[in-house]
């Protein structure tokens, strides 16, 4: 049987970080070659190397907008295309309530999370839609559908990850791109352990505790992350085009009344 993205082309930000190698990681194992997007360079360096001539790293800030441009050049100078772009980077900011929120940290995490993923749109769209293919998937989270205390500048952004991706997919559906998005809930990776150093006084019990807010009573793994993706940058995806998929364990789909 042939491998799922066999002879593809793929495109991965935040790819130093936990769920995009781990997205990496499955591409490549499925017939991929990856250009790797990060900000750190010395962590994209290592994993790039780690996944051998299928993976190509290059240093980039998702915010700055000549930066993006230069990504996304790249990718075509070295791959001619790009068939599946995963617009993943982001950061989770410091944690304070709303009344409190350091104004600046809004405007940082804002302009990663948000300016960032429309400025990955906005510069890798437009080869794929005169090509008349390709496949993105943006990264939301379960911040995009709930709440999430002393998260304003996070949440803020990931709601707006859904209006950016549902806005996509209307305008490029027809030239022959989907554009979807995940919601990862929480993942064991070093974003969350930023998030649970701020929130409790120990990032296990923190782990422990949120896990119990999923219907499987754990907390998720970036591969279980990277599947869904990789399934969505698929041509068994084929249908699929301006959706939310939560990948959290059932979070976000009951209200736990046995914990
Ligand atoms: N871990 C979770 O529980 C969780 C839940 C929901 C959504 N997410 C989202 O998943 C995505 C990946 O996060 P992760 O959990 O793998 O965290 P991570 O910290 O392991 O990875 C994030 C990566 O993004 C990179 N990055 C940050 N700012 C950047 C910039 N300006 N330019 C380029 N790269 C930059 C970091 O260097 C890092 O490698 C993020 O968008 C995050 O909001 C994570």
């Amino acid at each position: 049987m042939s491998k799922r993205h066999e002879g593809r082309t793929m495109l991965v930000t935040g790819a130093a970080g936990a769920i995009g190698f781990a997205t990496c990681e499955i591409l490549v194992r499925e017939g991929a070659r990856v250009m790797m997007v990060d900000i750190d360079r010395e962590g994209l360096e290592k994993r790039a190397a780690e996944l051998g001539d299928a993976a190509i790293a290059h240093v980039a800030d998702v915010s700055d907008e000549e930066a993006t441009r230069g990504y996304a050049k790249a990718a075509l100078d070295v791959f001619g295309h790009v068939d599946g772009f995963f617009n993943n980077a982001g950061i989770e900011g410091t944690l304070a309530p709303t009344h409190e929120y350091p104004v600046d940290e809004f405007d940082k995490v804002l302009r990663v999370n948000l300016r960032g993923m429309f400025l990955g749109l906005r510069y890798v769209l437009p080869d794929m839609v005169r090509r008349g293919r390709g496949a993105v998937v943006n990264t939301a989270s379960i911040g995009s559908e709930r709440g999430l205390a002393g998260a304003c500048a996070y949440n803020a952004a990931k709601h707006g990850a859904v209006g950016l991706t549902r806005t996509a997919a209307s305008e490029v559906a027809q030239k022959g791109v989907r554009v979807n998005c995940v919601m990862p809930g929480v993942i064991e990776t070093p974003l969350l352990v930023g998030m649970l150093e701020q929130m409790f006084d120990s990032v296990e019990a923190g782990m422990e505790k949120l896990g119990q807010t999923a219907t499987l009573n754990r907390v998720g793994q970036p591969r279980e992350v990277g599947d869904v993706v990789s399934f969505l940058l698929s041509d068994e995806a084929s249908y699929v085009n301006g959706a939310k998929w939560e990948i959290d364990g059932g979070a976000l789909a009951t209200i736990r009344n046995d914990v």
